[in-house]
């Protein structure tokens, strides 16, 4: 019935009223359920003006994750096509850790899990994720593709791609680009972070949980005292312009559902040359950290599977498919 109640006034525009009596008839329902309704929507953050003469007006929607925020401006075949595959919350330990939970228990593929805020929000090789409330989006999408585990270094890829396009469109002037495999970087500082996880046995894989996180209206001073000098956001990098995270969060859904279709279809050119147009590696002096050893050299090349390419001092290549990788000059860890 919100939903119903919220579309209706949302079609206003924000612009005339509508009577509760018009939506109860247009509903089939009580002028009571309406009343209800607008309460909880009221209650959710929306502002809704209501007089007695005219009716009820949808003044400004908060700027929170909702699912009927989003399944309402998305168009996607397997992320989220609709609305109830999306589950939010106001505040969470960690949206990987909920939804790896969620896909043990059978969660359909395309499920995405949303925070507003993470306690324990999780980084690459066991590091810490900051997710303060509001800010960014922190989300986790399910992946169940019927492929070899090897494949799925290909995810981490094209999620990254999917990513810096919607920021890109959102803000043409960003000077987003990927390191590889999949951190993206402006001005060589943190905009957005990718953890994917995946269960599987040697030939065969479960599930895929691609773990999402952007700094969107991060101020400065709202990140630890340690990532001030490594970490960014959109407001910062844009001179302190707000972005609506619904918006931004519908456009990277929509990408990675593009993405993920045209893999499963075309395979992994189409990846690897859509993150050829993003890299910020290749040609670069670089130092890539395995668990086993560090590795000098220039990023030359990535191959058909995602693999990174190295060239060390002595003209031998080696190929990476995990790893830390340091940028010369690079700010970031
Ligand atoms: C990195 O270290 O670069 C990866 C950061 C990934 C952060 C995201 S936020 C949503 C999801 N839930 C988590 O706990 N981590 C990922």
């Amino acid at each position: 019935m919100r939903e119903r109640v919220l579309n209706i006034l949302k079609k206003k525009d924000g612009s005339s009223y509508v009577s509760g009596e018009e939506m109860a008839r247009a509903l089939s329902v009580s002028r009571t359920s309406i009343w209800k309704a607008v309460n909880s929507l009221q209650v959710a953050g929306y502002r809704i003006e209501s007089s007695p003469r005219l009716g009820y007006r949808l003044v400004e929607s908060p700027d929170l994750l909702y699912p009927e925020e989003l399944a309402g401006s998305m168009q996607t075949q397997t992320v989220a096509p609709v609305k109830e595959y999306i589950v939010h919350y106001h505040s969470l330990a960690s949206t990987n850790e909920t939804l790896k939970k969620m896909a043990e228990e059978g969660a359909p593929e395309g499920t995405v899990v949303l925070a507003e805020e993470q306690t324990k929000g999780r980084g690459r090789l066991g590091r810490s994720w900051s997710s303060p409330p509001g800010r960014g989006i922190w989300m986790s999408v399910l992946f169940r593709p019927s492929i070899e585990p090897a494949g799925s270094s290909l995810f981490t890829l094209f999620i990254a791609v999917a990513v810096v396009k919607s920021i890109k469109e959102l803000l043409p002037e960003s000077k987003a680009g990927i390191k590889w495999p999949n951190d993206i970087l402006s001005s060589s500082r943190k905009l957005c972070g990718i953890l994917t996880e995946l269960k599987a046995e040697a030939d065969l894989l479960h599930f895929v949980v691609a773990g999402i996180g952007v700094n969107v209206n991060t101020r400065k001073d709202e990140f630890p005292p340690e990532l001030q000098g490594t970490a960014t956001s959109l407001y910062q990098e844009s001179g302190g312009k707000e972005f609506s995270r619904a918006v931004l969060t519908a456009k990277i859904l929509e990408e990675i559902d593009r993405f993920y279709l045209k893999f499963l279809s075309e395979g992994t050119k189409p990846i690897v040359e859509a993150w050829k147009k993003h890299d910020l590696t290749l040609g670069k002096e670089i130092t890539v950290q395995t668990p086993r050893e560090s590795f000098h050299g220039r990023a030359v090349d990535i191959d058909k599977n995602g693999g990174l390419l190295v060239e060390g001092g002595k003209g031998d290549r080696r190929i990476f498919w995990a790893g830390e990788v340091t940028l010369r000059e690079n700010r970031t860890r």
